[in-house]
């Protein structure tokens, strides 16, 4: 084993100044546990991945029957495979039909990266409508939709022809014309401190997007997969965006996205150039079976109808006043501090105590919670009464 901090910090590429340094030698439903033994409770899920809890039984027995069966055989899209096919056939079962197409990548920001191909080759237009404060990835299509303006000031140019809208705004949807190719949004944003978007709001979306043939990505990579209470957050809003991705909790714990959209839609992809998206593991046999095994354990366990309550149960246990605000959809929470400093003190000294929440890249005076759907009632009391200790700390 190799828990070195020399190698971490010098032979792996370093993204901050100030890793969470916590070394982790395995993982357990709702617990990380250190080569010491000592447990932390993760309450972000790994920042929203880790949905099912860690090494779900019945995604590690998925994943093992993959093992003995093939790994990687051909790149995407030219071998008949059970295992994406068993993934794409339960999507399209759980989905609405204008939803019946899936093309599986290997992360979000990959899948949002070619939602944006589809959209613009789809209906032949270069503009692309975001909004402000998004987030949809690091990669370069990706990060130029993504409102985060300090991520983005060195590595422009970036894509040409993106506008920004304010997310909620019904008065910014005229900005949406015939020459959009798409509008692309998270059904509720994540990184942005958790802002849930009115019901009226999502329907004019739609609407507008209806009027101009704009196309409408909605993104799911944090908020979709039961976070939300919902399997999608677009449920909420009784709409159907043209193209849906997803990723992140999708995998079960294993890397796999997916843009999905009609078959009708994904046929562009097929000629003009033929290969409109390429990839070499997307789809990934592996993958796509933990992927589908998570899928069933949402639903054998009924994991949507505990999520509601399991977040109303946190909620009503992390009450101070020195929260200013909390913004929560199913157990997926932002609560608000006066100062960053504040919240690094409870990020701090939560993770002295053992129980793990996090910052969001683009709003510092917050924390977010975002448990495994998994939890118990149990759980949650432990690890609020910490966090309770960690705000009165602070
Ligand atoms: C809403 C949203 N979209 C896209 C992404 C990018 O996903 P990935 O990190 O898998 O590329 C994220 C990641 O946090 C996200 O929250």
């Amino acid at each position: 084993m190799n828990f070195s901090k020399q190698t971490f910090l010098h032979n792996l590429a370093q993204t901050s100044l100030q890793p969470f340094l916590l070394p982790i030698e395995r993982a357990e439903g709702v617990y990380l546990y250190t080569p010491e033994g000592k447990a932390y409770m993760d309450m972000i899920s790994g920042i929203g991945v880790s949905s099912i809890g860690h090494r779900h039984p019945h995604a590690i027995q998925a994943i093992k029957k993959q093992l003995d069966k093939h790994l990687h055989v051909m790149v995407y899209g030219e071998y008949i495979q059970s295992a994406s096919n068993e993934l794409a056939k339960k999507l399209t079962s759980l989905l609405p039909s204008e939803l019946n197409c899936s093309y599986f990548v290997n992360s979000g920001t990959e899948a949002n990266e070619a939602a944006l191909k589809l959209a613009k080759r789809y209906t032949g237009r270069t503009e692309i409508i975001s909004c402000r404060k998004s987030y949809h990835g690091s990669t370069h299509g990706s990060l130029s939709v993504s409102g985060n303006e300090v991520k983005k000031q060195a590595y422009r140019p970036l894509l040409p022809d993106v506008r920004f809208i304010e997310f909620n705004n019904q008065s910014d949807l005229d900005n949406i014309t015939a020459r959009t190719a798409c509008v692309i949004m998270e059904t509720i944003q994540g990184d942005a401190g958790v802002r849930v978007p009115d019901l009226a709001y999502m329907k004019a979306v739609r609407t507008r997007c209806n009027e101009t043939g704009a196309l409408l990505i909605l993104d799911e990579i944090q908020c979709g997969m039961g976070r939300t209470g919902k399997l999608f957050a677009f449920e909420h809003y009784g709409i159907v965006p043209d193209i849906l991705t997803i990723a992140k909790a999708f995998g079960g714990g294993l890397p796999i996205g997916a843009f999905i959209s009609s078959e009708e839609k994904m046929k562009c992809l097929t000629h003009d150039p033929m290969l409109g998206h390429i990839t070499t593991f997307g789809g990934n046999p592996v993958c796509c079976a933990s992927a589908l095994a998570t899928l069933e354990v949402i639903e054998q366990e009924n994991l949507l109808a505990s999520v509601e309550s399991k977040g109303k149960l946190i909620e009503s246990l992390l009450q101070h006043p020195k929260i200013k605000a909390v913004r929560r959809i199913g157990l997926l929470f932002a609560f608000d501090f006066e100062t960053e400093e504040t919240v690094n003190k409870i990020v701090q000294y939560a993770k002295e105590q053992g129980v793990i929440c996090y910052w969001f890249l683009s709003h510092p005076n917050s924390f977010r919670i975002a448990p495994p759907l998994t939890i118990t009632e149990q759980e949650i009391k432990k690890a609020c009464a910490v966090i309770l200790d960690a705000i009165n700390q602070s």
